[in-house]
């Protein structure tokens, strides 16, 4: 069996927005986590922990979605800017309840995207909020001249405005966003966007939509018909539970062979949830300008026992990293109509790329695999044709002469080798790395945090055109060849 690596054909080109990250106010997610303030004995830059930095910045995070999350349907902004002494409290009533002090508010997080080198992503309050707090926070933001907004922006210390990116006009509002109907939903998202000032017409924001929750091909449709010609994309939200049950997830660690299964294919589902709601958006956009983003994916599992059920910890283990690739694979497949992707959720909540206790951190298996597979970002997709081994998942990518192969072995127990051939020739390995685990729920812990790191990898055959991969069982690698 043996693949062949379309490398002469153009493949749609991946966006480097694919491997972005979330960021809610969520337990230990921003406080805690990213954000300990300029007093904190943990090092940090103006409040924001510098070990937590510098491990994004190494795996080139391109965008941050904030404030939420559910959470984005109780901010209001207003309460998160000026004197920090002065600011308003507000109880997170979606995540465990608690009373935050608002220190981390917009101008924080314009410095956390400042320190990362990313783009912006701010999720609008549609759920309690009104269109005329939307607008005003676009107009603090972003209103270049002079109006009210940007005087107050100014005189918070703020001369110029940010540029925001994307911006999200409703979060699960099928759901906990405000429990709307589809037509309903469609016609608010129709109000609020006429509503959002564009100063910059060369630049105009990209508005992101409610899109659906896992299969509601009913939402696209509806969404889709009313709204469609105001829409640049549209967002789908869909996580892997291991049980598929949301009383009960199934456990990060610890679990039967018959969960590692069902989360391998759970995950596997990404690909037919893509690939039909892409089907339904071509009914009414057949030209592709609309794009599909899945601005929160990853895996959703019972919390770690002993803590707060709302701070949404869990451990993360080779079979996140499994299910990472797994999804970026899918992703890069419909390169051609994803867009953005926004994994839940950056540190400390969910498949986490790290992790924080005090001043200590440790990187996630799930982080190496973001490591691993930046040579993807913004490189052309290669079509593979040719069976693909049971339990193996692979993507390829050209960039700058370079051909990158990314793969996963999620057979618990058997090695694999597959054979590739490339239509162009390659003839130098310059990197090959990887992921092994001896146990599927292998981890990084404060007492092992290398557990589930990058190894060298030497299983990779390559005489002219031709690659033979050993894939050791619970593998994640990435070649890249030139
Ligand atoms: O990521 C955690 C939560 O999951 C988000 O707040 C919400 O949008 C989704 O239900």
């Amino acid at each position: 069996m043996t693949i062949e690596l379309l490398t002469q054909k153009k493949g749609p080109k991946i966006s480097k927005y694919l491997y972005g990250q979330f960021s809610e106010h969520l337990g230990h997610g921003i406080y805690g986590g990213i954000y300990v303030g300029e007093n904190s004995d943990i090092p940090n830059v103006n409040g924001l922990r510098s070990d937590v930095i510098e491990a994004l910045k190494a795996i080139h995070v391109p965008v941050v979605r904030w404030p939420g999350g559910l959470f984005a349907d109780t901010y209001h902004w207003e309460d998160g800017i000026g004197p920090k002494d002065g600011r308003k409290k507000i109880v997170n009533t979606n995540w465990g309840g608690v009373t935050e002090n608002n220190y981390f508010g917009t101008h924080e997080y314009f410095e956390l995207l400042r320190q990362l080198g990313c783009d912006a992503y701010i999720n609008a309050n549609i759920g309690s909020g009104t269109v005329q707090e939307m607008a005003e926070w676009v107009e603090y933001m972003t209103m270049p001249g002079e109006s009210p907004m940007a005087a107050l922006r100014r005189k918070n210390g703020q001369e110029e405005p940010w540029c925001v990116k994307f911006f999200g006009i409703g979060n699960e509002s099928w759901g906990g966003g405000g429990n709307m109907r589809p037509e309903y939903y469609a016609d608010v998202y129709r109000q609020y966007q006429t509503f959002l000032p564009q100063y910059d017409k060369e630049n105009p924001i990209y508005k992101v939509a409610c899109g659906p929750s896992d299969d509601d091909y009913d939402w696209t449709e509806k969404v889709m018909k009313i709204a469609g010609k105001y829409l640049d994309s549209i967002s789908l939200h869909f996580y892997t539970l291991p049980t598929g049950v949301w009383q009960d997830k199934g456990d990060a660690t610890n679990f039967p062979e018959s969960e590692w299964t069902s989360t391998m294919n759970r995950a596997k589902y990404m690909d037919e949830l893509v690939t039909k709601h892409s089907t339904i958006m071509d009914h009414y956009d057949p030209e592709h300008k609309i794009d599909l983003i899945i601005d929160e994916w990853g895996t959703w599992y019972n919390v770690e026992k002993g803590t707060n059920r709302g701070f949404l910890i869990q451990q993360n283990t080779i079979r996140d990293a499994m299910v990472a690739a797994i999804t970026l694979n899918i992703f890069h497949k419909h390169a051609d109509r994803v867009y953005m992707a926004n994994i839940a959720q950056m540190v400390n909540v969910l498949q986490a790329m790290i992790v924080t206790k005090d001043d200590r951190l440790i990187k996630t298996p799930t982080y190496y695999v973001f490591d691993m597979y930046q040579k993807h970002m913004e490189a052309q997709w290669v079509e593979g044709v040719g069976d693909v081994p049971e339990n193996i998942t692979y993507t390829a990518s050209q960039k700058n002469g370079e051909l990158t192969l990314s793969l996963a072995n999620y057979d618990l127990h058997e090695t694999k080798k597959i054979h590739f051939t490339a239509s162009s020739s390659y003839r130098n390995i310059i990197s090959a790395k990887g992921l092994f685990a001896d146990k599927m729920d292998a981890c990084n812990t404060f007492d092992h945090p290398d557990e589930v790191s990058e190894q060298p990898f030497d299983g990779v055959e390559l005489n002219n055109n031709q690659m033979i991969v050993t894939l050791p069982a619970k593998s994640v690698v990435s070649i890249t060849l030139k």
